[in-house]
């Protein structure tokens, strides 16, 4: 059977392929290939995914594109093709002198993918702005409709990652008139300091893009899904006795649990540069893995694999993966594909 390259569909730029890839420019499109025979996967810029070898199944591509704005009193109000380019849009708001989105500017993927996991950047989570997720249900090819509440956002989490069976058509974002910009992160607020009025949304953007361009690599450039893993959590009393023999470690209390920052505890290891095959960690920020020449997945996966366990040997923390890992059949782990 002829296969489909996902080598462009995925921003690590590993060579992998699909049975199928189905491109979704209007519902209709995808209502005429249900119901689909698992299993089936749902993709839209591919910027956070790792493809561990060739995908089994029918790749669903969200190539919807269209913005409707309304307002109210209070609020701005967009409803977001899933297929539309996040940064583009996010761009668009600012360059209107809408604030909201700002702190989110030049994060790779697609507006469909960044409800999935709860994209966030410098104080501001997706979930800060979505007003409802639009869907259809792929098992029973049913609209869905989910307010905020229903989507389960967390950090990085959402309900769309623990039921994979959901296609994102429109994501509703509702931006407050009354726009308060957050600048409470390290290198919004030393920037903000220096400032004597208050920045626009369009100038925070620009910030935020040359921070994230001094230390994350464009995946046009050098190939990369951004962070490769999730900032551990950790219960209080371990934070405790890792302040007492790292007492450098950056710490951030999230409810009754500690956040710790696992681009240091990788740098701390000496592992910037660090290569296997053609995969290595990038020089510049630790907790992103790069494609830096012609890495395989199992390059990819072996180097995640050392990570995972030098920094386990030394803090006893485990790290996990916040990229998608994708095998034959679909979701799975790290653990399951790295032993094959
Ligand atoms: N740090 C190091 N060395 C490194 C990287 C980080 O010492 O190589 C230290 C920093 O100095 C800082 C702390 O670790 O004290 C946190 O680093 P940073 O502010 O760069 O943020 P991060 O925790 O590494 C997270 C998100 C990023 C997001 C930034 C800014 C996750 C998994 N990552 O990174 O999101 O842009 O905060 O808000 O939460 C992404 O998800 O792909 C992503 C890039």
């Amino acid at each position: 059977m002829a296969t489909s390259s996902l080598h462009s569909l995925n921003t690590f730029a590993l060579k992998a392929s699909a049975r199928e890839i189905v491109a979704v420019r209007k519902l209709e499109q995808l209502h005429a290939c249900l119901p689909l025979s698992q299993p089936y996967l749902v993709l839209g810029g591919g910027s956070n995914m790792l493809f561990c070898g060739d995908f089994d199944g029918t790749v669903i591509h969200n190539q919807m594109r269209d913005i409707e704005y309304w307002q109210d009193e209070q609020n701005h109000y967009f409803n977001v093709a899933g297929g539309e380019n996040w940064h583009q849009f996010v761009m668009s708001c600012v360059n209107k002198g809408i604030g909201g989105l700002e702190n989110l500017a030049l994060i790779p993927g697609s507006v469909g993918a960044a409800p999935v996991q709860n994209i966030g950047a410098y104080g501001v989570e997706l979930a800060d702005v979505c007003e409802s997720v639009k869907a259809i249900d792929l098992r029973t090819g049913k609209e869905v409709s989910f307010d905020r509440q229903q989507c389960q956002f967390a950090y990085r989490e959402s309900i769309f990652k623990t039921n994979r069976d959901y296609f994102i058509h429109h994501v509703v974002f509702k931006l407050p008139k009354q726009w308060q910009a957050v600048l409470s992160y390290g290198e919004l607020k030393a920037w903000s300091r220096e400032l004597n009025s208050q920045p626009s949304p369009l100038a925070i953007a620009n910030e935020v893009i040359k921070v994230r361009n001094n230390k994350l690599p464009d995946p046009n450039d050098i190939p990369n899904v951004g962070s490769f893993f999730k900032n551990p959590v950790v219960e209080s009393s371990h934070a405790k006795q890792l302040k007492l023999s790292y007492p450098e470690m950056p710490q951030y209390e999230v409810g009754h649990s500690v956040k710790l920052a696992a681009g240091w505890l990788i740098d701390q290891l000496g592992l910037k540069g660090h290569q296997v095959g053609g995969a290595a960690v990038h020089e510049r920020q630790a907790l992103v893995l790069v494609n830096k020449n012609k890495a395989t997945s199992r390059d990819v996966m072996d180097l995640a694999q050392h990570i995972i366990e030098q920094v386990d040997l030394k803090y006893g923390v485990k790290l996990e993966p916040e990229v998608n890992i994708i095998g034959h059949q679909g979701y799975g782990t790290l653990k399951e594909f790295a032993g094959e």
